[in-house]
């Protein structure tokens, strides 16, 4: 494809909405909240809120110039500009580590839809013993989590094959707008519930004395996921942006966007939790077993109200997993149809399939088929551990060097001021970042993760 003809975002607000649509996504509810509140609440925030100022942003911002420079699949893009072929591993890899969680990040978007049909039939009301067997029964079934990671792929795919302006921007444009009124209706209600106020403080509350490096570390790999960085997405979405984008100005945008989501999130959540006395955990059972127990006790006396909340909740979860998914699968497509010259159907098709054939894999592990393991682990757990753990920062790492030390500064420069039209003031600051505390920085995590800082 020329470069002419090559899609792009037809305006602004799309680039905006799809892009925060990458970034907002489960992390922002099944993990923020929990770590926040757990971490010394406020005082965590303002650190998260750092270690998306100097780790994200720059980060971001790097993946947004490879992209719109190269005006291509994330993979080609890395060789375009680095000038040898080498360089494209650094882009397959991000191709590969965004193909792979796109598999198994169906498979819990897969269980959002599943809640939504659970709260719409009425079938998460009992005791909490139910409801926690209601989950596990559901989720070591061997059919149906299977059918629910189809079908929304299927809807992830029915987006994705209409293209860029037709099926990402418009989707994103209905999506993310009706993502926030349902989250904040479900924080209204949440926070007007009697004993609210204890589980605001408990997120909100400050105390330095729980942060330490230990915290520090998991905020800052929390903000590289939670900004979608390392898996392509970022790249892909931005050979679309036009050339009068605002590359940092668009960075910040959608910084705010995700840490106000993962805050609300927590306004969402402990409220409602503390105001029933249930101690709120994180991950999956965070959503799917402790929280439809919280809607259900919460509103015991108008379990109308109950299923209402509780039905709202999930479709906003699909809606989070959704767009992010979308961009997931994007990077895939993107690579498919330019480098083996698919039309983009096609191309879409091939990744539906693959990474639904990945996402049933991922399922069926958890107990629909025990014999899916590696080294004793469910295969679902070793996709979320080797992409999530070891590609992803990898990737990010390599991308920094990359831009900060490979890419000619005047080229590096020339992106970010948009030619010169933009004063850039903060060039300075960014590249340094970029060259020096980024790398830093994500080496730390890195060891953190296998305990050797
Ligand atoms: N940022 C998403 C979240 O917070 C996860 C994600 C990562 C989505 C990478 C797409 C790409 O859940």
């Amino acid at each position: 494809m020329s470069l002419q003809e090559r899609a792009n975002f037809g305006s602004k607000l799309g680039v905006v909405l799809a892009t925060a649509g990458s970034a907002v996504g489960l992390g922002n509810v099944w993990r923020f909240p929990y770590v926040a509140g757990q971490n010394g609440g406020a005082a965590f925030i303002v650190c998260y809120i750092a270690c998306i100022v100097v780790l994200g942003l720059p980060c971001m911002i790097s993946e947004f110039i490879i992209g719109r420079r190269a005006r291509s699949n994330t993979a080609r893009a890395y060789r375009r500009l680095g000038g040898r072929r080498g360089w494209m591993l650094i882009g397959g890899l991000g191709v590969l580590t965004g193909f792979l969680i796109t598999g198994y990040y169906a498979v819990v978007s897969g269980w959002c839809l599943q809640y939504i049909y659970a709260s719409l039939t009425g079938r998460l009301h009992g005791d909490p013993q139910y409801v926690r067997d209601y989950f596990t029964t559901f989720e070591t079934d061997p059919l149906q989590p299977v059918l629910c990671t189809v079908l929304i792929l299927a809807a992830t795919h029915l987006v994705i094959s209409r293209g860029v302006r037709r099926g990402i921007e418009r989707a994103s444009k209905m999506m993310m707008p009706t993502l926030f009124v349902l989250l904040l209706l479900i924080v209204a209600t949440s926070c007007l519930l009697p004993g609210a106020e204890r589980g605001i403080a408990f997120l909100l509350k400050p105390d330095f004395g729980k942060v330490d490096g230990d915290v520090l570390l998991g905020a800052l790999g929390q903000s590289f996921y939670s900004l979608s960085i390392g898996m392509g997405c970022l790249c892909t979405y931005a050979s679309y942006f036009s050339r009068e984008t605002d590359l940092a100005g668009t960075a910040v945008k959608i910084g705010a966007i995700d840490s106000v989501v993962a805050v609300l999130a927590g306004l969402m959540i402990f409220p409602a939790a503390f105001s029933v006395g249930v101690e709120p955990d994180s991950g999956p059972s965070l959503i799917f077993i402790t929280l439809p127990n919280v809607f259900h006790q919460a509103f015991a006396s108008l379990p109308l109200l109950g299923d209402a909340v509780a039905l709202l909740f999930y479709a906003l979860l699909s809606l989070a997993a959704l767009t992010s998914l979308i961009s997931l699968h994007e990077v895939s497509t993107a690579f498919l149809s330019e480098e083996l010259n698919l039309s983009r159907h096609r191309g879409a098709l091939v990744v539906t399939v693959s990474t639904a054939v990945i996402g049933a894999f991922c399922s069926l592990s958890l107990g629909g088929y025990e014999g899916l393991q590696l080294l004793g682990w469910p295969l679902f757990d070793v996709f979320d551990f080797v992409t999530g753990q070891i590609f992803l920062p990898v990737v990010g790492f390599l991308t920094c060097l990359f831009v900060g030390w490979h890419l000619p500064d005047a080229l590096v420069r020339e992106e970010f001021t948009n030619g010169g039209t933009l004063r850039g003031r903060l060039y300075g600051l960014y590249i340094f970042c970029v060259r020096v505390v980024c790398p830093v920085c994500i080496v730390l995590i890195f060891l953190h993760q296998f305990g050797v800082v």
